[in-house]
């Protein structure tokens, strides 16, 4: 679907939405067409329960005095009821209700109440971002779908007034949408196109941007004594690797901001092994890492001026002859040793190697991780925030202030010493489970947290419920989210970016 931004016409063709306010109160554009059409669109007010309010629609087909095939009304609300996640939110409903009458030209008229609180730009923008985010469909694997199955809108203008500076704003912001799309492409794939290697090719990708991409491979891991990563992946025929991305765009000498990602590429629990229902959702147990690569690859496309690296742990969890077995002990890159109770609880070995790993070559001023980490966060949490754990209260109000306005929100859970005794091991330095059955989502972060360097700020967000979704959300259909890209996004322009 492309995106145009064009100067507002009263003869386009095609389906035009125009906006309405609160109480039925047509604006401008709404106002001609309404008396163009003879009232057209007051009697179909006058006919529904469309009030107006913000996000509501209201179609009319075929009217008559005008070009236009069909009129779409959408509520807007009261003034102060608009902000970006709702300009967003309007942009992806109007495409999803122009697919579902079979339209091709979506344009939407942009007419704001007086005393809206966001710019017209940027409504506009936001208008534009929403709709294509809704957009993405994974259908690369259907070859027998009929053409009149498929989505119809092929281009969606945004109508305003000054579309230049609209059309100026899109081109920043709508990066974000080829990030979110690079990344959800890379967790809708299966397992067996995305595995470890074919996972960090695509990560080269990102050097088209100016991001520094360096692969370590088993050898290489080995040498640096990553013990645990490793172990996670010695069951699977599939070589496992570690991804660094790096993007200095910042001021020389800034540490830099990390961002750390679990790939789990396929994740069967290995001899700890899942049951059969429901484990082909374990292809996604790399949207962590997917979600780093797009901060990776959103950050570098628009040259924001930091510095950050992006770090994955890319392996497969397989049962083998060759695989870990439950009791072994490995010793991690820090030295700490490690016993396997449970080799489904894998993510925590795979980023222990990896948090380290980035403290130790990159010494960063914030590391966060992400990582479908536990079941026990959609337990907690539901679909509606990811999980977050932190050392430092300053990184985390930042993340969750980055969440309210991304739209990818996150809720602070406990660490304490109670918890992290949970995971003393009679033989080692730690176990990779609990004792207790409670609290299952602390103890992995607690396990994280044995891994963090001194002082060094850290989050981590477990977004087990976040990177998949089976039901559509306002900008992402059912499926692959590509959940933290744009929270990072936000994260890292707010607080750690120079300003111009
Ligand atoms: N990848 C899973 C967690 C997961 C579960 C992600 C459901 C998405 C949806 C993780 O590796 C795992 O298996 N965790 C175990 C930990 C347990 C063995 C302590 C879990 O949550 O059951
Ligand atoms: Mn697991
Ligand atoms: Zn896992």
């Amino acid at each position: 679907m492309k995106i145009a931004f064009v100067e507002p016409s009263r003869f386009s063709t095609g389906n035009v939405a125009v906006m309405v306010a609160e109480d039925r109160k047509l604006l401008p554009t709404a106002k001609a067409l309404d008396k163009q059409t003879k009232g057209a669109l007051k009697r179909a007010m006058g006919a529904s329960r469309f009030t107006g309010k913000k996000g509501q629609t209201l179609s009319i087909m075929a009217p008559s005095g005008t070009r236009v095939d069909r009129i779409t009304l959408v509520g807007v609300g009261k003034p102060g009821d608009i902000d970006m996640l709702a300009a967003e939110a309007i942009g992806a409903s109007l495409v999803v209700d122009a697919n579902g009458a079979a339209q091709k030209a979506l344009v939407v008229v942009v007419d704001l109440p007086d005393g809206a609180k966001i710019a017209t730009e940027e409504f506009s923008a936001r208008v534009a971002l929403g709709g294509k985010l809704r957009s993405y469909r994974f259908d690369k694997y259907r070859t027998k779908e009929k053409p009149d199955a498929k989505p119809t809108v092929d281009t969606l203008s945004v109508a305003v007034k000054g579309s230049a500076a609209a059309q100026r704003r899109y081109a920043v912001i709508g990066k974000a949408a080829d990030a979110v799309f690079f990344t959800r492409d890379l967790v809708a794939e299966p397992a067996n196109v995305i595995y470890p290697e074919s996972l960090a090719a695509r990560c080269k990708e990102l050097s088209k941007f100016g991001c520094k991409v360096e692969v370590l491979g088993e050898a290489a891991m080995k040498k640096l004594g990553m013990g645990a990563l490793l172990g996670v992946g010695q069951g699977s025929v599939r070589e496992s690797q570690l991804v660094v991305m790096s993007w200095m765009g910042g001021p020389k000498g800034q540490k830099p901001v990390s961002l750390v990602g679990k790939g789990v590429c396929f994740d069967t629990g290995g001899i700890s092994i899942k049951p059969a229902g429901g484990m082909e959702d374990m292809k996604w147990d790399m949207g962590g890492a997917a979600a780093v690569i797009g901060a990776m690859h959103l950050l570098s496309a628009r040259k924001a001026k930091v510095n950050v690296v992006g770090v994955v742990g890319l392996v497969e969890n397989m049962p083998s002859g060759n695989a870990q077995r439950p009791g072994d002990v490995v010793t991690s890159m820090s030295g700490q040793t490690i016993e396997v109770i449970n080799t489904d609880a894998e993510g925590r070995l795979v980023l222990a190697d990896a948090l380290w790993y980035t403290q130790k070559t990159h010494n960063p001023q914030a590391i966060v991780d992400l990582a479908t980490l536990t079941g026990a966060i959609v337990i907690a949490l539901g679909h509606e925030y990811a999980g977050m754990f932190a050392n430092n209260d300053d990184l985390a109000n930042k993340l969750s202030a980055a969440g309210e306005k991304s739209g990818e929100k996150v809720w602070r859970l406990p660490l304490g010493e109670n918890y992290n005794k949970e995971i003393n091991s009679d033989i080692a330095d730690m176990k990779n489970v609990g004792s207790g059955r409670g609290a299952g989502s602390i103890t992995a972060a607690q396990f994280l947290e044995r891994f963090i360097i001194g002082r060094t700020p850290w989050a981590h967000l477990d977004i087990a419920a976040m990177a998949w979704s089976n039901k559509d959300l306002p900008t992402s259909p059912k499926g692959a989210t590509a959940y933290g890209v744009r929270l990072l996004n936000r994260l890292i322009s707010d607080n750690y970016e120079a300003k111009e």
